[in-house]
């Protein structure tokens, strides 16, 4: 049977040529041309000043955490419904996560934010949900008012737009994911990106080790530092990556409307959310199984995955997450992402996938539905 898997990488023909390239130059770790190299290429790629290479988001996060200033006892803003990392960076320093219900775009809605803060608050930490930005406008206007750094988790929408302006753009810092499901990857990786020099030289200080600057102040630690460095030979599959940035969400467009060309008339699908001012990268497709469908998500998965069709569940939202049980949450705040969690699931849309197989897989769940209405 012919297997569709939800995401494998895409590799577009340089990557080899640069591992080898680095392989053979003996610049394995750390340094090497190619980390200098992918930095200014991402950061040229984002429309940001600087970029910092590090080993994965996760750390991207956790060092942004840490360059704004966060300490124990800090409140952030957060979406309820997220990727765990962020809420894992937050955890590390002991600050305190505060959830936002989501709104239509399935990102922290920003009409519910000032409600939720208090002089504890000190940052928002803005997470663009599957390729589409969060409502940057309203949200960067709200942290000016009461004075909140804003940290952007951009890992999975690289190049997403709002109101023409790319995230990353908005916060202090921004955090993007290079791992293998990712619209580019390294294997494994993290940047961080910034428009502030004086952060920009503290992350390249703290990402490896709060080394001193010159022989004789090197193993003197002015401040706690992290080993997040991100290797040459990733850094060389970064640099044949990033190059083809454009023609990757190009492609993650094209897969995206030819999904919901196919779906759009199925009754009991949700196609993901897309405004007019907003560019969604569509780093997954993520589609809701309403009542009307017939039968529910889970049943739908067991099915597609008997024709070969892998699908993933939508995240859990955060404020049912069993490690955050110590923080007091009103759960009964949360309708949209507790909606999202119970009825999402996201179809495979890597790069590669053919019209065929998606015809194939809008097809198969438009048939489910046909069948499953009849009873
Ligand atoms: C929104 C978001 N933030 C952070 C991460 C963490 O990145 P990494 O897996 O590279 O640590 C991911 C996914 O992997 C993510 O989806």
């Amino acid at each position: 049977m012919h297997y569709i898997p939800v995401s494998k990488p895409y590799f577009w023909g340089d990557e080899l040529t640069n591992v080898t390239e680095a392989v053979t130059s003996g610049w394995i770790s750390s340094n090497g041309k190619f980390i200098d190299e992918f930095e200014v290429k991402f950061a040229e790629a984002v429309n940001a000043r600087f970029a910092v290479a590090l080993n994965n988001g996760t750390s991207a996060l956790q060092l942004a955490c840490d360059l704004i200033g966060l300490k124990r006892g800090d409140e952030v803003i957060v979406p309820d419904f997220s990727m765990i990392a962020p809420l894992f960076a937050l955890e590390y320093i002991g600050c305190v996560p505060v959830p936002i219900d989501v709104d239509d775009t399935w990102n922290m809605d920003p009409s519910l934010i000032e409600n939720e803060i208090t002089e504890k608050t000190k940052a928002i930490l803005v997470v663009h949900n599957y390729g589409h930005p969060a409502s940057m406008i309203k949200i960067a206007a709200i942290a000016k008012k009461y004075k909140l750094r804003i940290i952007e988790d951009a890992a999975e929408a690289i190049g997403a737009e709002y109101n023409g302006i790319k995230v990353g753009s908005w916060g202090d810092v921004t955090c993007y994911s290079l791992y293998a499901n990712k619209i580019i990857t390294t294997g494994e990786g993290g940047m961080l990106t910034t428009n502030n020099e004086d952060l920009y030289n503290l992350a390249k200080f703290k990402r490896n080790m709060a080394f001193g600057s010159s022989a004789e102040s090197r193993f003197i630690h002015k401040t706690i530092g992290y080993n997040f460095r991100l290797p040459n030979i990733q850094a060389a599959i970064g640099c044949a990556q990033i190059i083809h940035l454009e023609d990757s969400i190009k492609h993650k467009i094209n897969i995206a409307s030819e999904y919901s060309h196919h779906l759009k008339n199925v009754s009991g699908i949700v196609l993901p959310p897309s405004s007019r001012n907003v560019k969604n990268v569509y780093w997954v497709y993520g589609i809701l199984i309403e009542e009307s469908y017939g039968i529910s998500k889970n049943e739908l998965q067991t099915i597609l995955l008997k024709k070969g069709i892998e699908t993933r569940n939508f995240f859990m939202p955060v404020h049912k997450q069993p490690f955050l049980k110590h923080i007091s949450i009103d759960a009964s705040k949360y309708h949209k992402s507790v909606k999202l969690a119970k009825q999402g699931i996201y179809l495979p849309s890597f790069i590669g996938l053919s019209y065929k197989e998606i015809s194939k897989i809008a097809d198969t769940i438009a048939e489910i539905q046909l069948k499953n209405h009849r009873i």
